[in-house]
């Protein structure tokens, strides 16, 4: 069943339907490449038909690694940056307790889950291995090079801390990794020490990685039911690949970020009103920022958590620079069943909403801003989720990465490639090398 549905009425008063079927050719081109495997980067596209031809062997290892982890840890660390972690972090946090991390392990039913190796900031470090002192831990380290320099900092650290606590051989029974098949440093330690290893597909990137081992094993330690994400991408690879602008929902959003970017729209707001979206946003700002961002082109991704960032970034998107367009997740089930009391004596003024669920309450403040931010001159599409299930997540994580690949070969750039990234990574390796 269909769990997402693309809204883009907030578009009509600036984008006509004859503007979008004009960009039909360009998605067809788009599709094509794709599906032939003919474009720039053809030979990344592991992503596209990955749920269809998932490796059964490969699932039940994660699951029973997953249960060892669960069993012989209270902590567990996922190393790693970039797609090598915000995949699993997004789907972790959709399905976490707000407060998780502060639970007890009884209370959660599976260890807290850590992640480090995405900064090189030594307090943060310091401060986990503090935390750890006390705690029973296994590492998952994930780099598909393999030798990164935040996840390999953290991890020979780490790695370190593990052997002061349970010896070398224990060790060998507390980290898994994540990596390439054959080659690359950590390849080699993990080769050396007979360490469990997960290998990161030659043809999938990192932004694309998350349904492979790099975001299933944590999310099956998270106890995500991880067939059945995988499931839903499997059902969103179908949907979303028939050749129509009329009726390909994923194909309408493509080519709608292409248009309004064409009219000065240069900056896309990736809009949420539930927090538990927040990392799903950074997974979302890092595929289309890595794929698109290149030859002087690219639509800046950001993204505002509502209703908190109304208080701060409310004015700006209201009335700013009119170069923004904005798309908003909007969740239509709720499982919160809270709703305000009624007081007998109304000190606050709140009694007219007395009994509203405030899911109901959250839902107009969408509504209100919604139709604000399009009369303010913000283009608006809204995808609609039915529900978060592990089902329609999967969906939606196939929704975004196949948009992601149409939309930047519509605007003519490589979506598999991250050249830019190596300019900082070069004047860092010359400053630490002293060259
Ligand atoms: O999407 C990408 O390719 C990058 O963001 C990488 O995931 C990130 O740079 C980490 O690379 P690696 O997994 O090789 O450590």
């Amino acid at each position: 069943m269909q769990g997402i549905k693309l809204d883009i009425s907030g578009t009509e008063k600036f984008v006509s339907k004859e503007k979008l079927h004009e960009m039909e050719d360009r998605i067809f081109s788009a599709h094509d490449k794709i599906q032939d495997k003919t474009g720039e980067g053809k030979e990344m596209l592991g992503w596209f038909d990955l749920p269809s031809h998932r490796k059964e062997e490969e699932i039940e290892r994660i699951k029973s690694c997953a249960k060892k982890i669960q069993k012989q840890s209270d902590v567990l660390v996922v190393i790693g940056i970039g797609g090598s972690y915000l995949g699993a972090k997004a789907v972790i946090d959709l399905f976490a307790d707000s407060f998780a991390n502060m639970k007890s392990y009884r209370q959660r039913k599976y260890p807290e889950i850590i992640f480090a190796g995405n900064s090189l900031s030594g307090k943060y470090l310091r401060n986990l291995i503090e935390y750890l002192e006390d705690k029973d831990f296994s590492i998952n380290v994930i780099s598909k090079s393999g030798t990164t320099l935040e996840p390999a900092i953290a991890f020979r650290t780490l790695r370190l801390v593990l052997e002061q606590k349970y010896g070398v051989r224990g060790v060998a029974e507390r980290i898994y990794v994540t990596t390439d098949e054959n080659k690359g440093i950590l390849h080699d330690i993990a080769v050396k020490n007979e360490y469990e290893r997960f290998v990161v597909p030659d043809d999938i990137g990192g932004r694309y990685s998350v349904l492979t081992a790099v975001g299933l094993l944590p999310m099956a330690v998270a106890n995500i039911q991880i067939e059945d994400v995988l499931d839903g991408a499997q059902f969103a690879s179908y949907l979303y690949n028939e050749r129509s602008l009329e009726t390909n929902e994923c194909y309408q959003y493509a080519a709608m970020r292409n248009i309004l970017y064409e009219q000065g729209k240069r900056i896309e707001i990736l809009a949420s009103y539930e927090p538990s979206f927040q990392y799903f946003i950074e997974w979302f700002k890092q595929l289309f920022g890595e794929s698109e961002g290149k030859n002087n082109k690219g639509i800046f991704p950001a993204g505002v958590n509502f209703t908190t960032d109304l208080h701060s970034m409310g004015q700006m998107i209201q009335e700013g620079k009119r170069n923004i367009f904005e798309t908003v997740l909007n969740v239509e089930t709720d499982r919160s069943f809270i709703s305000l009391p009624s007081l007998d004596v109304d000190e606050d003024g709140l009694n007219y909403l007395a009994g509203k669920d405030i899911d109901y309450i959250n839902k107009q403040a969408f509504l209100g801003t919604l139709k604000a931010h399009i009369d303010g001159g913000v283009p608006t599409m809204v995808l609609n989720i039915k529900d978060v299930n592990e089902y329609y997540v999967g969906q939606l994580i196939y929704f975004f990465e196949k948009a992601c690949a149409i939309s930047a070969y519509c605007l003519g750039v490589n979506p598999f490639n991250q050249p830019g990234v190596e300019a900082y990574k070069k004047n860092m390796m010359n400053l630490l090398k002293g060259e």
